[in-house]
């Protein structure tokens, strides 16, 4: 499962580094959706939330689901999101854990970084923090979170079974950890998965389903849910030679 680390990260970095500083999700040149890109057209959260953040953090956001309604946060919990980008996640989980909550937002890429301590200093927000760091060797404390989320990031890396595994370590016992992500239904030839530009728009880094959750299970997480597979939005178009690619919300727990 590990695939050559550097330059997929520096793929990943360069497209995420010229979208940060762009502000907008839509500015690759591609188009919003159709070639698979992250940045998506439909609207993945209700008006109601995002009325209550800055367009400086709604422009931003290049998710694939709403992550945060899944993780049915508490008041005073421990939040990390792994691949924070604009922020959008951190902000609507710190609404819900309040001051006494903490929630923490990992990125490796400086451009989306300094976007994200922007905007949350604009807003005001006091209770988040943005960590520069990878998602494989998180700068994260053991067994100090309460609830992990990401929202289109895991099908990025190239060694998912090192996040999975960073995952379950910094989780608290009885933590949980709330995906939306892209997977698919059969794998990529060879050939595809070599395409990095395909790969940093999340497309041919996505895995098939069961290979995901059989990560997450290996990693020690257990009560693996993958919700509204079935009925999941297609919101990456099929193209020919290619598996179905869809998005899915997975929730599991830390024993
Ligand atoms: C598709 S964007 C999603 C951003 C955010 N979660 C959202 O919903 O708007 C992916 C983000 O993950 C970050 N990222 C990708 N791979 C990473 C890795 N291995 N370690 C840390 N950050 C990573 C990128 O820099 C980028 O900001």
């Amino acid at each position: 499962m590990t695939e050559s680390i550097i330059p997929i990260h520096e793929i990943v970095q360069e497209r995420y580094g010229a979208l940060a500083e762009s502000g907008n999700c839509c500015a690759t040149g591609d188009s919003c959706a159709a070639d698979g890109s992250c940045c998506q057209p439909v609207q993945l959260y209700g008006d109601d939330i995002l009325q209550a953040l800055p367009a400086s953090v709604t422009n931003l956001s290049l998710g694939c689901g709403d992550p945060v309604t899944i993780a049915a946060l508490q008041p005073g919990e421990w939040v990390l999101d792994l691949g924070s980008g604009g922020g959008i996640d951190c902000f609507l989980a710190a609404q819900r854990v309040g001051e006494t909550g903490y929630v923490i937002g990992i990125d490796m890429t400086p451009a989306m970084l300094n976007k994200a301590t922007e905007n949350r200093v604009k807003m005001g927000v006091t209770n988040v923090e943005f960590r520069r760091g990878q998602i494989e060797q998180m700068p994260v404390v053991s067994d100090s979170i309460d609830v992990i989320m990401s929202n289109c990031v895991i099908n990025l890396s190239p060694d998912k079974s090192a996040v999975f595994a960073e995952a379950f370590r910094v989780l608290k016992p009885g933590g949980r950890i709330s995906l939306s992500d892209i997977v698919t239904e059969g794998e990529f030839s060879a050939e595809l998965r070599a395409d990095a530009a395909k790969w940093a728009s999340c497309v041919t880094g996505a895995i098939p389903v069961d290979q995901y959750t059989g990560l997450m299970r290996a990693a020690g997480f257990t009560d693996i849910q993958v919700i509204d597979k079935a009925d999941a939005k297609n919101i990456v178009e099929h193209q020919a030679g290619m598996p179905r690619i869809y998005s899915a919300r997975i929730t599991a727990r830390k024993p």
